[in-house]
């Protein structure tokens, strides 16, 4: 595939029935067009590393040597070579990296532009006013690599590029997996608040991502990545949607639940979603945190 046909090619393959009954709550794969893209390959990924860590520094993050799946983010060894080197050396360094918002590249703008026009043209257009941004995160890592087990706040289509890697993947609605409290606290404080429970492992599902297909990741589905013997690149494909959908139903409950009450999961009551995020909405328009002013009002009868 040439630059041009690859500008005109469709994005993603769904399963159109699959797609409509579990989007953004159960886990499926899908087939894609990317692997083919020569924007993708992995010298073109290497300029694009090299132009991030001097343009946005911010948006590239590597390490090396995840050794546990429920290792934390910052327990993970940083790597002390510059982003030219680690790539230099993907075989040997047990290295990760991530590029953020490689949309913000004009060469890369039109793909996520056409996998967003792609999902709502399933999901209906109504889902576009929930959506803060789309964005595209490109991963490469290095052969036997772990990803530590997590959750996310994006609703993801991860695209498989090059080489092979299993997914791990939880149903995220089994509560004995993710407690509420962990999903409060992921909202609220800590990133890591997803608590890996070896003695639960069976309970997950084993899929192989391999170079055309794909897997979408609903946000907060547990799961956790094992490369095989292999460089691999993987591109998400994701978005994110605006914290008054789901966030700050969250961040109230993890301050409801500090005063001692048991709160409402989001989802069991509308009228109670909405009191919790119009509070929690209003309290960080004036507040990085929930006031007290919101806690009095969640301390008077609303969970
Ligand atoms: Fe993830």
């Amino acid at each position: 595939m040439n630059v041009s046909q690859a500008e005109e090619t469709r994005v993603s393959i769904f399963d159109n029935n699959i797609f409509r009954e579990k989007f953004n709550r159960k886990w499926f794969d899908f087939e894609h067009t990317l692997a083919a893209n020569p924007l993708f390959s992995l010298e073109r990924l290497v300029a694009l590393a090299k132009l991030t860590a001097k343009l946005r520094p911010h948006d590239l993050y590597f390490d090396k040597g995840a050794s546990r799946i429920g290792q934390r983010w910052n327990e993970t060894p940083a790597c002390d070579l510059p982003i030219e080197e680690t790539i230099r050396k993907l075989e040997q360094e047990g290295a990760w990296i991530v590029m953020k918002h490689a949309e913000l590249d004009p060469a890369y703008e039109s793909i996520i532009h056409r996998t967003m026009s792609e999902v709502l043209e399933l999901t209906g257009r109504e889902m576009e006013r929930k959506v803060k941004f789309a964005e595209i995160i490109l991963f490469v890592t290095s052969p036997k690599r772990l990803t530590t087990y997590h959750i996310d706040r994006e609703c993801n289509f991860a695209a498989q590029i090059r080489g092979n890697k299993t997914i791990y993947m939880f149903d995220r609605e089994d509560r004995d997996v993710l407690t509420e409290p962990e999903i409060e606290r992921f909202w609220a404080v800590d990133n890591n608040a997803a608590v890996y429970k070896p003695h639960l492992q069976d309970r997950a599902e084993a899929f192989l991502l391999r170079p055309g297909n794909g897997i979408h990741i609903p946000v907060n589905c547990p799961h956790w990545l094992q490369n095989h013997d292999n460089v691999s690149i993987t591109a998400s494909l994701n978005f994110k949607f605006k914290d008054a959908v789901l966030g700050n139903v969250y961040r109230a409950n993890h301050a409801i639940r500090k005063l001692g009450i048991n709160p409402l999961p989001p989802g069991r009551s509308a009228s109670r979603d909405a009191v919790k995020r119009v509070l929690l909405g209003a309290g960080m328009a004036v507040s990085n945190a929930a006031p007290n002013w919101v806690l009095d009002r969640f301390k008077h009868g609303i969970r």
